[in-house]
């Protein structure tokens, strides 16, 4: 929304929320302090705050003012009732739907901006039309799915130059009102036009289609560190050819963030409402192979660590999902440190972007003051939050790299060796570091996909 105030500006855009805290955050005058941390968001909100980008807890007073409605509310996977663990819980959208029913006025153009499963904007479409019909109203609807492809950390970039902006409905009219907000700044042949379903459905299958390929490359990673091959010169040589592509190729400790995982459960979910069983458990294996592969590496960092971590102090360098964001949902480095805690490890984690209270509330622990190396092994895990890798390296004997954050591939490792208790390892799970230069500071390094 705030692209489109920024790229827009005769376009009046008033973003709402019940929580007025989170708008406070937003109309905050230190920019540094929005809400979200986002490469470049903070100057284009300054642009445009004030001007023709408002945040505002008026709810309804937007809704009544607005000719259209963008529905971005959350879509999170159910953890109750039917379809838990996989289907999306809808009950935000169906709440905003009602309010946007009640409070609009006039013909209104409902955009489904959440990542939904396909078909709900036939639930959206008959909670409005319920109004339609209301005697005193004299309201109508359109209702349009415009799902967001944009990419944490690289959002602003993605939303400013996107490879495709996809627009779905059944009403000429109304689409055509959106396509001409984005051809603002986006050239004509990068907007698609299809029906309603069809869009819907996209977005579930880039994202699935995204997720396969990392699932692809980590599955091979591990083929390649039992053979001597490495995945790196495996990616790069598939990579080459132009029907596979170079980009989401990268082995890591398996994938995160808000929607991977969630849109493959859910896509899994539909198919089994669909009776395709065989389809439904095709894309489920995209999702068990990412689980164990962060499994995966906090075995290999027990094993190696002469099969114990109890009582053992490990150096845990970046929290975050990926980088450039402070974001930690679904973040792979939430399972291996919880593994690692559970074999009574002490971690010593850093990350420059996440609050300390997040990953307290990732681990479902509160923070201790963790035991020197070499104190007896209490047995229980614990982590304490530091505030730099060379922080965390005091007394660890491994080092963990678990965010690609950029600080992480200039690292002293004479420095940090010298912190170390010996032997001491490198598990990079990013294959970020300065290898050759952390063997030469004596440390023993795994790096993910390196036979
Ligand atoms: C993703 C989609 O890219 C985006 O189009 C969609 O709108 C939302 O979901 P996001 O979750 O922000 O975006 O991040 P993305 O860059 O796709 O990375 C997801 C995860 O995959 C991260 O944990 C990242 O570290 C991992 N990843 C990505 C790899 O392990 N290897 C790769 O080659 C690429």
């Amino acid at each position: 929304m705030a692209v489109i105030a920024d790229r827009c500006p005769q376009i009046q855009v008033t973003v709402v929320d019940l929580n007025a805290e989170r708008i406070a955050a937003w109309n905050d005058d230190d920019l540094s302090r929005l809400p979200v941390y986002e490469p470049g968001l903070d100057a284009v909100v300054g642009r445009a705050r004030g001007r023709n980008l408002h945040f505002s807890t008026e709810v309804d007073a937007a809704i009544a003012a607005a000719d259209m409605v963008f529905l971005s509310v959350n879509t999170p996977t159910k953890t109750r009732g039917v379809g838990a663990g996989q289907a999306s819980d809808l009950r935000w959208i169906e709440v905003s739907a009602r309010q946007v029913a009640a409070a609009a006025q006039g013909h209104t153009i409902v955009v489904e901006k959440s990542t939904l499963p396909v078909r709900t904007a036939e639930a959206v479409k008959a909670i409005l039309a319920a109004a339609q019909g209301d005697a005193h109203g004299g309201k109508t609807f359109s209702v349009l799915s415009n799902p967001e492809f944009l990419a944490e950390g690289t959002a602003i970039a993605d939303l400013e130059a996107p490879d495709r902006v996809l627009i779905g409905g059944e009403d000429d009219a109304a689409i055509e009102a959106l396509v001409s907000i984005y051809g603002q700044w986006v050239p004509e042949e990068r907007i698609l036009r299809t029906n309603l379903w069809s869009s819907e459905l996209s977005k579930l299958t880039a994202n699935a289609f995204l997720a396969q390929r990392i699932s692809s490359i980590n599955s091979i990673a591990a083929l390649c560190e039992a053979t001597g091959a490495d995945v790196r010169e495996v990616a790069r040589a598939i990579g080459s050819d132009s029907r596979l592509g170079a980009r989401f190729l990268q082995a890591g400790p398996g994938f995160g963030g808000s929607c991977f995982q969630k849109d493959i459960l859910n896509l899994v979910y539909l198919c089994r409402h669909y009776g395709l069983e065989a389809v439904a458990s095709y894309w489920e294996q995209v999702v068990s192979l990412n689980n164990w592969q962060q499994h995966r590496i906090a075995r290999k960092v027990v094993q190696s660590l002469f099969g114990t971590v109890t009582g053992k102090r490990l150096a845990v360098l970046g929290f975050a999902f990926k980088a450039d964001t402070n974001d930690t949902r679904e973040s792979p480095a939430i399972r291996i440190c919880r593994d690692l805690i559970e074999e009574g490890a002490q971690l010593a984690i850093v990350d420059a972007k996440v609050d300390p209270a997040q990953i307290a509330r990732d681990l479902e622990q509160a923070p201790q003051e963790i035991a020197a190396a070499g104190s007896v092994p209490a047995g229980e895990g614990g982590w304490l939050p530091v505030a730099s890798a060379e922080a965390a390296a005091q007394g660890a004997d491994a080092v963990l790299i678990l965010t690609e954050w950029a600080a992480y591939r200039q690292l002293d490792w004479v420095a940090i060796a010298a912190l170390m208790r010996r032997p001491a390892w490198l598990f990079d799970a990013r294959a970020i570091a300065d290898a050759d230069a952390a063997r030469a500071a004596g440390l023993t390094v795994w790096r993910v996909g390196e036979g």
